[in-house]
């Protein structure tokens, strides 16, 4: 019996709540990206939805929720895609959406928040920055604060990730690690329904708290972080997600900023994905331990693919027309 904050009959009743729009995404076997790793890879498309990133799954629980408890109102810090699914879901459901950002958060991210009426507060520094004003605006106004990876709605939600992935028979599955709500969420479910299946967290080095955290048993925090996967750049891990980190996942490992870049590469080519940087986070570990999924069957799951256009170029390559 796994001893976590999740349930697995919370988590199926999510997928009653979810837009269908989030759910049963297309997972399937890319060759081509395959041989050029040595193994057998899929991947697990999170980014064909409105908001690009499996964060809508999360928002949508919540904002339900919100809706029934009669509440009108809800804050949240975010590097861009919780930002961005909350305001779809608070829209569609009237609510007042303030997401509260780094100024140095992907254009592209912001701009679409905005675009779904929500209430962007910018502000200087990084996403902890962020989280710290995103405290104070809610005490100010009285308002919902949610709160990435601790509210269990938004771990609820990705775990219905899970659900889908335990349906196909898989060695190894690939998980981008923040705040750690997809990685304790789709874990869980995992180990409870096909406990096998080894479940890999990946992070960048320039950004490692919580993977050191994970390796130490104890919240290690760092002083930056400094990433191009601006979606996983948090410094301050949640204790209590990494006690549920510490029952589901097998291991959590550090990769380059080169192979983040590399795995964008190879995902345009080989598959036509554009992902943003953390979506590569998966591919990136298995280029730089290639021995150790040789012959594995290994899922990544492709979790956002809002980009800025020009930093994209600048990292795939831009190759002129003749
Ligand atoms: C694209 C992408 N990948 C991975 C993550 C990390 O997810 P989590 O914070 O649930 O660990 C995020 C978080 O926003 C994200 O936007």
């Amino acid at each position: 019996m796994l001893r976590t904050r999740l349930d697995l009959d919370r988590i199926h009743a999510a997928r009653r709540v979810i837009n269908p729009v989030f759910l049963n995404t297309p997972m399937y076997r890319c060759d081509a990206l395959g041989s050029q790793l040595g193994c057998t890879v899929s991947v697990k498309l999170e980014t064909a939805n409105p908001v690009r990133s499996f964060k809508g799954r999360g928002t949508e629980l919540v904002t339900s929720l919100l809706t029934e408890q009669g509440r009108t109102a809800v804050v949240c810090a975010s590097a861009g895609n919780l930002g961005q699914a909350l305001s779809w879901s608070g829209r569609r459901r009237g609510l007042d959406v303030t997401v509260v950002a780094s100024r140095q958060a992907p254009v592209a991210k912001l701009n679409r928040i905005r675009a779904l009426g929500a209430e962007l507060e910018l502000v200087d520094g990084d996403f902890e920055m962020a989280r710290e004003r995103a405290v104070t605006v809610a005490r100010q106004r009285d308002i919902r604060l949610l709160e990435d990876s601790l509210d269990i709605e938004t771990c609820e939600g990705a775990a219905t990730i899970g659900l889908e992935l335990a349906e196909t028979p898989v060695d190894t599955v690939l998980i981008a690690l923040g705040g750690g709500a997809m990685a304790t969420g789709v874990g869980y479910v995992l180990k409870t329904l096909t406990p096998g299946v080894e479940v890999i967290c990946v992070q960048p080095m320039g950004a490692p708290a919580m993977t050191r955290s994970f390796h130490e048993r104890r919240v290690i925090t760092t002083e930056s972080a400094d990433t191009i996967a601006d979606g996983v750049a948090g410094r301050y891990p949640i204790p209590e997600v990494l006690d549920d980190l510490l029952a589901v996942a097998d291991d959590a490992v550090l990769v380059h900023e080169s192979s983040i870049v590399a795995g964008m590469q190879m995902l345009l080519e080989h598959t036509g994905l554009v992902v943003e940087p953390s979506a590569a986070l998966g591919v990136a570990a298995v280029l730089e331990d290639r021995d150790r999924f040789a012959g594995r069957h290994v899922v990544s799951v492709i979790c956002g693919s809002n980009v800025d256009l020009d930093a994209y170029h600048r990292w795939v390559g831009r190759s002129e027309p003749e």
